[in-house]
Parts: structure tokens; C-alpha cells; sequence
């Protein structure tokens, strides 16, 4: 696959509060998911989709996350010298030409300044954005093709920046991003058919976090991003809104104004591992998975 996108920015600074007393010391991202931890399956569908360039946006005390990605040089040692090279090869299964770097957000001020705190390394590049609550499930799509994929090749035809979408129950709009549809566009129905092909479509904007009665439609914004570089020019100027941070939100509507959006239906499934009750429901999925041989 050609890309123009090689560079990924993670935000995981967040303390993870909806995942205590779990995340008291362990950071959230590394709690497992069947036998290895949540990120370690957002970072292989964005090495899937082409990314060569990692950027965790991160917090003093995330630095786990880091060594996560990092050759242990002393474990690797101790295992050869045993003869357990399978396993020490198993632990560098980051390939040669893929970097994680990391760079921290200093203040929490939002999702919009952690991304912007991706800048200095961006740098003049288009980027993807990947959420690492919202872990997308591996074992019914093809990593190398949909979602995150399929978005970067969307952004290669047409140059629009790509925000994946779901449909969500009534219950939980209040949760994400909602999508305001362009008039004269209905509604795909998704969801029913979980495996429907991912398709991209103009956007009029977005609401954070709606209550019920004002959101404009039922598509979520699930976590993955294509942008296009100018959206750090509107993040730059963007100011404290829902929750008094910082939204990505409101730089892609100040995009949508300048340079097109679309939004991109999800196909498969996705879990929310940063919410204790999705968190467990993903860990006995991704384990019977595991169990009955698929990895
Ligand atoms: C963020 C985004 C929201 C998106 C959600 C997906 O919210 O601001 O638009 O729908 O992620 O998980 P957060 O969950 O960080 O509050």
C-alpha cells in the first residue's frame, strides 16, 4: 500500500479514572486484553494501516507505556542466555522501520492540546490520530485494509481528512462526538450488518458531547483520525469549551470550514477498555479468542 500518512500521534496522558483501582499504578493502555495489553493491539492496526512514525503523548507517570515499545537489552539477555530466544524474539516484534516515540501533553488541558502536543515531531506532515480507549476488534476485520486503512487510502484519493464514526445506542450519545449530517444525507444504517464496508461521506460538523435532545445525529466519533496538517494551525487557536478543555472537536469543525472533512463508517466492532464494564466484557472477548486459537 502507498501512504502519504506515516505518522501516528496516541494521546495516553489521561489518568484513567473510570478504570480505578486498576489504573492506580498501572497505566489503563497496558491493562491486559486477553494476553496482551490494550495498546499493544492499537499500535499493530496502525502499523497495518502503514504508519512507521508512533507518537505517544504521554505524562511522567505513563513512562511504563514507553518501555512497553522499548528493547529490554537485560531481559533479552537472561533469555538468550537461557535458550528461550523464541520468547525474546516474541518481546521485539516492533518492526526495524517502526518508531515509537514519546512527548509529554505538560498540562492537562484536553484532547485537542495533547494532539497539539504532537507538533514539534509531526511536524509539516498529514497525520492519523488513534484513541487507545477504543480498541477495534482484530479478529473479524483485515487491520491492512479497513477502518484505519481504508481512511488513510481515502485521504490519499481525495485529500479530505477522515473521522471514523459509529452508530451508537441512544444511551451512549452523550459519551462522544456526534456527527451533524450535510442536508439531503440520511443516515447510513450501520450496526445491523456488522461487517458493512467502510464508507466515507461529507460532513457538516460535530457536537461534543450532546445531550440527547440537541444531538444531531446518531453517528459517534469512535477515536481514529486522518488529518490533514492545517488542523494544528485551528488547534493552535482553539479555545476551552465542553468540560473547559481543549476539543479536538471544535478544531475539525474550524477544518470543515476551510479544507473538507468526512466522516467514515466503521465496519466490524470496537470496545471501550477505558470503561470498567466494556473494559471486562473486551477482556473475555479477546481471552476466548485467544483460547480457542486466534491471535
Ligand atoms: C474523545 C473525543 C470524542 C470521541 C471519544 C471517542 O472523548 O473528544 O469526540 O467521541 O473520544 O472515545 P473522551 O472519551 O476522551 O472524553
Amino acid at each position: 500500500m502507498t501512504t502519504s500518512i506515516s505518522h501516528a500521534v496516541i494521546p495516553v496522558a489521561g489518568f484513567g479514572t473510570r478504570m480505578l483501582p486498576l489504573s492506580k499504578s498501572v497505566p489503563k493502555e497496558l491493562l491486559p486484553l486477553g494476553n496482551k495489553p490494550a495498546i499493544h493491539y492499537v499500535i499493530e492496526e496502525a502499523i497495518a494501516a502503514g504508519i512507521k512514525h508512533i507518537i505517544l503523548v504521554g505524562h511522567a507517570q505513563k513512562s511504563a507505556i514507553e518501555n512497553y515499545f522499548d528493547v529490554n537489552a537485560e531481559l533479552d539477555t537472561q533469555l538468550r542466555q537461557k535458550g528461550k530466544d523464541d520468547l525474546a524474539d516474541s518481546l521485539n516484534w516492533l518492526p526495524s522501520d517502526v518508531s515509537v516515540s514519546m512527548i509529554r501533553q505538560g498540562k492537562p488541558l484536553g484532547l485537542g492540546h495533547a494532539v497539539l502536543a504532537a507538533r514539534p515531531i509531526v511536524g509539516d506532515h498529514n497525520f492519523a490520530v488513534l484513541l487507545p480507549d477504543v480498541v477495534l476488534n482484530p479478529f473479524i476485520t483485515d487491520l491492512s485494509q479497513d477502518n484505519l486503512a481504508f481512511m488513510i487510502d481515502a485521504f490519499n484519493h481525495n485529500q479530505q481528512s477522515q473521522i471514523l464514526v459509529d452508530q451508537v445506542a441512544d444511551s451512549d450519545v452523550h459519551k462522544y462526538g456526534i456527527a451533524k449530517l450535510c442536508e439531503g444525507q440520511s443516515a447510513p444504517t450501520i450496526n445491523q450488518n456488522k461487517l458493512l464496508k467502510n464508507k466515507s461521506f461529507g460532513v457538516a460538523g460535530f457536537v461534543e458531547k450532546p445531550n440527547l435532545k440537541d444531538a444531531p445525529s446518531r453517528l459517534a466519533v469512535v477515536g481514529r483520525y486522518v488529518f490533514d496538517n492545517r488542523i494544528f494551525d485551528y488547534l493552535a487557536t482553539t479555545q476551552p469549551s465542553v468540560g473547559g478543555e481543549i476539543q479536538l472537536t471544535d478544531a475539525i469543525d474550524a477544518l470543515i470550514s476551510t479544507s473538507g472533512v468526512q466522516v467514515t463508517t466503521m465496519t466490524g466492532d470496537s470496545f471501550d477498555a477505558g470503561d470498567m464494564t466494556s473494559y471486562m466484557q473486551a477482556f473475555i472477548y479477546f481471552a476466548k479468542q485467544q483460547l480457542a486459537g486466534n491471535q
